[in-house]
């Protein structure tokens, strides 16, 4: 039988966002969590996949040293682990940009994932690795939706009106991490950065720079949401533990799940 060699990836994870719904005092992924911060659990569960063997940590510039710390204190006993630390920006799209420039040359395969979702399990990890070692560009984790969703309308003023009942069983809540095959990122990369130019350039002429930036801050959030411009985009299936990290609330209910896992 032939030998199946497992799945490596590298990892870019994301750490760079300022967290205000969180209400702490630290960015988001510095928040603690049974007393250690976001970013040591997510990366601790990514180890455990036996699956990355290169990780990028993007992070605030203000918090590079102590993402340093994190990083070490994980990558001792990793010895087959490449680690790095580089600084985000402004956007999530910023931050995935700047880990894609620490990639090493043979990395084929690239996750994208963040500290947010730091109890995502190894079983996500490998699961969506995997997606893409067997060929699929790009791959996003997928809850189906318990909810009945409404599309609204605004009515400037007024209450808002439902426009329409989405069928939900076409839904899927989207997760991280999401994989995908290296050139098909960057090329998601480039491709969202012309498209960004094309809408900002009538912005920017109507509303100043800074307007046009604010009008075009939300227009990436995940990386899926790239990728759909220039390859189909498979679902696998996704995992509860993968929640992120938002509210006091979340953070609460991360440690009782890590209170039944110990
Ligand atoms: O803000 P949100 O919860 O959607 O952020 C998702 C992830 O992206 C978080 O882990 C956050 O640290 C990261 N992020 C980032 N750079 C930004 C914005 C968000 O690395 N500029």
């Amino acid at each position: 039988m032939p030998e199946v060699t497992p799945v490596r990836a590298a990892c870019i994870i994301l750490a760079a966002g300022s967290g205000s719904r969180l209400g702490a005092e630290v960015p988001k992924a510095f928040a603690l969590l049974a007393g250690e911060p976001l970013l040591a659990h997510a990366v601790r569960k990514l180890l455990a996949s036996q699956t990355i063997d290169q990780l990028v940590v993007v992070a605030p510039p203000d918090w590079l040293g102590q993402a340093e710390k994190v990083a070490a204190a994980m990558a001792a006993g990793q010895a087959s682990v490449r680690m790095s630390v580089v600084v985000g920006g402004a956007e999530r799209q910023d931050s995935v940009a700047a880990g894609l420039e620490a990639l090493a040359d043979d990395v084929q395969i690239v996750l994208v994932h963040d500290a947010a979702r730091c109890l995502a399990p190894p079983s996500l990890v490998v699961r969506v690795a995997d997606a893409v070692g067997a060929g699929h560009a790009a791959v996003v984790p997928g809850l189906p939706v318990a909810d009945t969703i409404k599309r609204v309308a605004g009515s400037p003023g007024g209450r808002e009106r439902v426009a329409e009942t989405v069928d939900r069983n076409e839904l899927r809540i989207a997760q991280t991490p999401q994989g995908f095959d290296r050139s098909t990122l960057v090329s998601a990369h480039t491709a969202a950065r012309e498209q960004s130019a094309q809408v900002l350039t009538p912005l920017v002429e109507r509303f100043g720079a800074a307007g046009a930036a604010a009008a075009l801050a939300p227009l990436y959030t995940d990386d899926a949401e790239m990728a759909e411009l220039v390859t189909d985009v498979v679902i696998v299936p996704g995992d509860p533990l993968a929640f992120k990290i938002t509210s006091a609330q979340d953070l609460a209910y991360a440690e009782w799940v890590l209170s039944r896992e110990r």
